[in-house]
């Protein structure tokens, strides 16, 4: 038996509940799994905040074991790429969505979608990077894959997971780095990370001229909408922004001016069907610039039983940084205050 969260979908009504899963349901047949794994560790992301709410956006097949961030131990494999002992770890392509996810203590996965965990990082470091600090990682690689390497680059949803990992990751890579936030008492962790300067998100969260004063080399977004509206009418000539999240509003009303008379770009990422050689692109580069320590003081460990608890105060906002979840028994020796990493 394995422990997990299952989040069953009725006509009108959804449940979540921590239960014994038995191999069946843990491996719907047809979706090519031929590597198991013994999750150490998952995460707790805004798509799994909703998955616990019921979102049928995110729910796409029921019951499903929820979470899209999986790390731990191959313990099976039919894969050539994989042997028993790897330590994988996987970000979206379907776990915790059309696919069973992190949330339980045995994963069936499809391989090829599989990245090896760097040995730089414990399986709980991992976790606490997931998809957050993945798709701050794409979001600095498409930045510098359009030009963007210098300059001040704006983040918001700064204290969020993905905005706090793009603080470090940009001022790691040689930006001055602006953070917008709502939170103003978060101050001081965001400085910490190597924000320069803080700005209040009620600047950007407002009706915008179509062209306004040229601020940013670049801008990592989280939360869509009106903010990132002001902050396209702001980009410098040939700068671009990141479009990552929806945290905000999923829509999004500008003007052509800034791309026709400025040449920005706006750029998209999709953590989830990320390409594997970019996907393993993003994970070296982690492995190369993103500070253990750093990741330890980002994420907060937490207990399985507590994720939908804490699925719901991310989802009300009142979440600082990111929520790693301890999953299986291989946990305890790969929990963030282990100094040592474990070799790969
Ligand atoms: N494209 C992808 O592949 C991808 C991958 C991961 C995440 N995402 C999306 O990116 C977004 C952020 O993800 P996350 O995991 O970092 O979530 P998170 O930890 O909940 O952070 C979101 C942050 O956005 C800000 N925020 C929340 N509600 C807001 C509102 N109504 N108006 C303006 N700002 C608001 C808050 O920051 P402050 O308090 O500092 O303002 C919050 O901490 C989500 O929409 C998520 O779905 C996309």
């Amino acid at each position: 038996m394995t422990r997990g969260w299952q989040i069953t979908l009725s006509d009108d009504a959804s449940r979540a509940e921590l239960i014994d899963l038995d191999s069946t349901t843990l491996a719907p047949p047809d979706l090519g799994s031929d590597v198991e794994v013994a999750v150490s560790w998952s995460g707790l992301n805004y798509k799994d905040a909703l998955a616990f709410a019921g979102n049928r956006g995110v729910v796409r097949t029921s019951p499903l074991v929820p979470g899209i961030d999986v790390v731990g131990t191959v313990t099976a494999s039919e894969n050539e790429r994989w042997s028993v002992g790897d330590r994988v770890l996987l970000n979206g392509a379907g776990a915790g969505e059309t696919r069973n996810g992190g949330l339980a203590e045995h994963a069936l996965l499809d391989g090829s979608t599989l990245v090896a965990t760097p040995s730089v990082f414990t399986d709980a470091q991992a976790a606490g990077i997931g998809t957050a600090g993945f798709t701050a990682m794409l979001a600095v690689l498409a930045l510098e894959r359009h030009g963007v390497t210098t300059g001040d680059v704006l983040v918001t949803g700064a204290s969020g997971g993905l905005g706090s990992f793009a603080i470090t990751l940009l001022t790691r890579a040689g930006f001055t780095v602006t953070a917008a936030t709502g939170r103003p008492e978060n101050e001081a962790r965001l400085r910490a990370l190597g924000a320069t300067t803080i700005i209040d998100r009620s600047e950007l969260d407002r009706p915008s001229r179509a062209l306004e004063s040229q601020r940013w080399a670049g801008v990592i977004d989280s939360v869509g909408g009106a903010a990132l509206a002001t902050t396209l009418a702001q980009v410098q000539p040939f700068g671009a922004a990141v479009a990552c999240g929806n945290a905000a509003s999923p829509e999004l009303a500008t003007t052509v001016m800034p791309f026709i008379l400025r040449g920005v770009a706006l750029l998209g990422v999709n953590s989830s069907f990320t390409p594997l050689p970019l996907r393993e692109q993003a994970w070296e580069r982690l492995a190369r610039d993103l500070d253990p320590a750093v990741v330890d003081s980002v994420a907060e460990p937490i207990e399985l039983e507590l994720a939908a608890d804490r699925a719901a105060e991310l989802l009300a906002g009142r979440v600082v940084g990111r929520l790693s979840v301890r999953v299986g028994a291989g946990a305890a020796s790969t929990h963030p205050e282990s100094t040592s990493p474990e070799a790969s």
